[in-house]
């Protein structure tokens, strides 16, 4: 049975979280493939809210494994603190959760690189420390998740990238919270006692997931952040350090291209993006704060307030051929009612130029203008409705006109936070697995 793979189509919030529980349903494994604690899944059940950093959002769903794979960069502290959490709301987590020695730590000394280097202000990120730690990943200088079960290495490596980081820092102008030996002391200690509780966890993901595909059990991989925030594809350099595309589930659980068999990919009915960078279709002033407010915008990581924007169509379709998707799922529907009309921006315009597809060079993303198309709006209260016809004919029009524009079926619409406010659309081509 081939892998699924679920992408944000935007800049993240998309709404991945509450699909991940949603196809969950139907999945043996739900394995996350990148990105860090800068995530931020909302999963709502039975009126209860979970926000997942690092644990796969599949966790909600009692029969489900779930795996932190060798592309996520794990922050200890973070982990055990969203373990207990869970396990005291009695979500099971112990057994269930299969971690990748291969995965790269992510300690507090990557956070206060970022701050250092003032990172976090050029690019308004999540203040995670996630750029310093994919750095010394790529740098060939991080220290791994099997690096805890070696207490006498954890040590050394602990020296050793302490002393480099204390130079780092004086370089930037700041300093060590605390003398260098005491922290390597303190960490070391804390870090293996975590390996040691976390030891029956850590192991060969890789292995897992094929072992778990070959017995025909299915897979979905929990893609975090979305398309534009792909340090390859997005608008650089406004983006995250990872690869967010459908590419990246390759290469962050150790699948081969030819076991991934379904992309799925979720969209906002309209735009959001946290953080810098630019957005043709962003709203401005009064109407923008409005539309926030009723939308709930507000960062799930960082309680940032989001930009909001009108559904962006050039995007969707770089999205669409970038992560091979199959099938789309629209959600925040319901956010869309009672306004008199919405906007669709269908191409972009530069001076005289017209761009179906985003530019290639992100300067030129700033010099976007939109070209939009009007749509009818609708009225009233789209929470209740669970099938097509239940939806107004505006919705269903707004609908059919994006699987036009983009090629490609809308699977599931959801209208409203909840497991159970989703519309499933009709099928008649492909197939999505719940
Ligand atoms: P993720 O990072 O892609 O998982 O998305 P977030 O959880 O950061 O943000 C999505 C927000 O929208 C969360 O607060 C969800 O509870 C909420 N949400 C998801 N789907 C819908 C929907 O169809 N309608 C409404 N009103 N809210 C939704
Ligand atoms: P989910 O998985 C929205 C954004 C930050 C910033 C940029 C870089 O919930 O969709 P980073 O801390 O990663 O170095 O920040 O990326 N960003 C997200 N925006 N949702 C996310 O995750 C994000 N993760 C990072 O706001 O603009
Ligand atoms: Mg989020």
């Amino acid at each position: 049975m081939p892998a699924t793979v679920l992408i944000g189509c935007q800049w993240g919030d998309e709404g991945k979280g509450k699909i991940v529980d949603l196809l969950g349903e139907r999945t043996d494994w739900v394995a996350r493939f990148s990105g860090g604690p800068n995530a931020g899944h909302t999963v709502k059940v039975d009126g209860e809210t979970f926000i997942l950093h690092l644990i796969p959002s599949g966790i909600l769903r009692p029969s489900v494994r779930c795996v932190i794979g060798n592309g996520v960069v794990v922050d200890l502290d973070h982990l055990v603190e969203e373990i207990r959490t869970l396990e005291s709301r009695g979500i099971r987590v112990a057994g269930r959760l299969h971690l990748s020695g291969a995965a790269h730590l992510l300690l507090p000394y990557h956070r206060w690189i970022e701050e250092a280097q003032r990172q976090d202000v050029r690019v308004g990120t999540t203040k995670r420390g996630i750029g310093p730690v994919y750095q010394d990943k790529m740098g060939r200088c991080g220290i791994r998740v099997e690096d805890l079960l070696d207490p006498d290495r954890l040590r050394r490596r602990l020296r050793e990238e302490l002393e480099r980081v204390e130079g780092t820092l004086r370089g930037a102008g700041a300093r060590l919270p605390r003398p260098r030996a005491e922290i390597a002391r303190r960490w070391s200690r804390r870090y293996a006692e975590i390996g040691r509780h976390l030891a029956g966890s850590i192991g060969d993901t890789t292995d897992r997931l094929h072992r778990a595909l070959a017995r025909g059990e299915r897979v979905l991989c929990e893609g975090s952040q979305g398309t534009f925030l792909d340090i390859d594809h997005g608008t650089y350099p406004f983006v995250t350090a990872a690869a967010t595309t459908a590419g990246g589930a390759a290469t962050g659980l150790g699948l081969s291209p030819r076991q991934i068999g379904r992309v799925v990919g979720v969209a906002k009915a309209y735009t959001t993006r946290v953080g810098n960078g630019p957005f043709p279709t962003q709203f401005g002033g009064r109407f923008g704060d409005r539309f926030r407010r009723h939308a709930g915008e507000f960062g799930a990581t960082t309680g940032r307030p989001r930009r909001c924007g009108w559904l962006d169509l050039p995007m969707l379709r770089q999205a669409v051929r970038l992560n091979g998707i199959d099938e789309l799922v629209l959600t925040k529907l319901d956010v869309l009612g009672g306004l008199p009309e919405i906007r669709v921006a269908v191409a972009y315009r530069i001076g005289r130029r017209r761009l179906t597809l985003p530019p290639t060079d992100p300067g030129l993303w700033e010099r976007c203008r939109p070209e939009y198309v009007r749509l009818p709006g609708w009225r009233g209260d789209l929470a209740g409705a669970r099938r097509p016809a239940d939806l107004p004919p505006a919705v269903r029009r707004y609908v059919a006109r994006i699987e036009t524009w983009t090629g490609v079926p809308v699977r599931l619409v959801s209208v409203g936070s909840g497991r159970e406010e989703i519309v499933r659309m009709p099928r008649s081509r492909g197939s999505i697995s719940s």
